[in-house]
């Protein structure tokens, strides 16, 4: 049996669980299930919309005293540490155990403890027969600060989904270079720049562009918003962003949105397009095929259904 290097644990609201599997697909390369996966990939928590938890795995066993001799055998010597039980799914360890349990490896550690200001946060948890141990590395959430964005508009899309699509865009690969064809107030372009990824952003609206500029100072990021048409773009990119508009509020005729899906075709081979409506039709006619989609439901009263399309050129 594979032994992964890290368990992920998984957050989200049920109208965006497709949306946290089609992340999942783009970081991992598979699904998380029932809100957990186990990979030897290594990704950053706070670097995506869903991931809450990554418990990196120093030790393992299928006998419980066996797990813990293994970490008394690791030597490990810090002052503030903290231990933390992560009950995956199919674990049934009852609360007064799990306390007992944590004591176990608590004493298995040389140092003083420090349950509110930690140096490092170690996990325990049990899954299919096998204890774990590890160092948990958690979401700091320092992202929800763009909840609290200067500007922001009816249009503006959720900090999680924004920050879903840059994961999804960029494959979580900090390297690649992505450009926010329709940034409104610069919801997506402030996630890729949480996460270090360059990111350049594009509205044919002024004062749009002008709120995404003061949010994105607001924050300290640098990144470039074009007030352009999208067509009037010239640059190449490894990935555009579509968030498009929306009948509901900024008014878009079919020829606007093709207009906007066929200029933002010729800077990049990969579209991430999230749409109110249908748009397949348009997908095909642009030389680009949709490599994978998923559905984001309402999440409150005001919210409203969305289609999100990754697409990739045809070669
Ligand atoms: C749904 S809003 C984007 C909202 C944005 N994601 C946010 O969270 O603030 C769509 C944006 O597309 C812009 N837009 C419409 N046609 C455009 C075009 N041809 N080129 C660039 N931007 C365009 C609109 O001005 C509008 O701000």
């Amino acid at each position: 049996m594979h032994i992964y290097k890290h368990i992920y644990t998984f957050s989200y609201d049920n109208a965006e669980a497709d949306l946290c599997k089609l992340e999942s697909r783009y970081i991992f390369n598979k699904d998380e299930n029932n809100r957990q996966l186990f990979s030897d990939i290594k990704a950053e928590p706070s670097h995506s919309a869903y991931i809450k938890k990554r418990l990196d795995i120093i030790s393992y066993s299928d006998e419980y005293s066996a797990l813990i001799d293994n970490i008394k055998k690791e030597g490990i010597c810090v002052n503030g540490f903290k231990v933390e039980y992560l009950v995956l799914e199919g674990d049934d360890t009852a609360y007064a155990d799990r306390l007992n349990k944590l004591k176990d490896v608590g004493y298995s550690i040389e140092g003083d403890p420090d349950y509110y200001n930690p140096t490092v946060t170690y996990g325990i948890c049990a899954h299919e027969g096998i204890w774990y141990f590890g160092v948990l590395n958690k979401d700091s959430f320092h992202w929800h600060k763009h909840n609290q964005k200067p500007y922001s508009f009816s249009n503006s899309i959720g900090v999680s989904i924004a920050k879903a699509l840059v994961s999804i865009a960029s494959k979580s690969n900090h390297k690649k270079s992505l450009i926010d064809a329709c940034c409104g107030v610069g919801t997506i372009m402030l996630e890729a720049c949480f996460a270090g990824i360059k990111i350049d952003g594009c509205d044919i609206n002024w004062r749009a562009c002008r709120d995404a500029r003061k949010n994105l100072t607001h924050f300290n990021y640098q990144a470039t918003v074009f007030r352009s048409d999208i067509k009037d773009i010239n640059n190449r990119y490894d990935a555009a962003i579509l968030d498009l508009p929306y009948n509901l509020y900024s008014r878009a005729t079919d020829e606007d949105v093709l207009h906007i899906v066929k200029s933002s075709a010729e800077l990049t081979d990969r579209l991430v397009i999230v749409s109110t409506s249908d748009i397949t039709d348009f997908i095909s006619s642009t030389g680009f095929s949709i490599s994978d989609q998923c559905n984001v439901g309402k999440p409150g009263k005001s919210g409203f259904a969305r289609k999100v399309w990754v697409c990739d050129k045809n070669i």
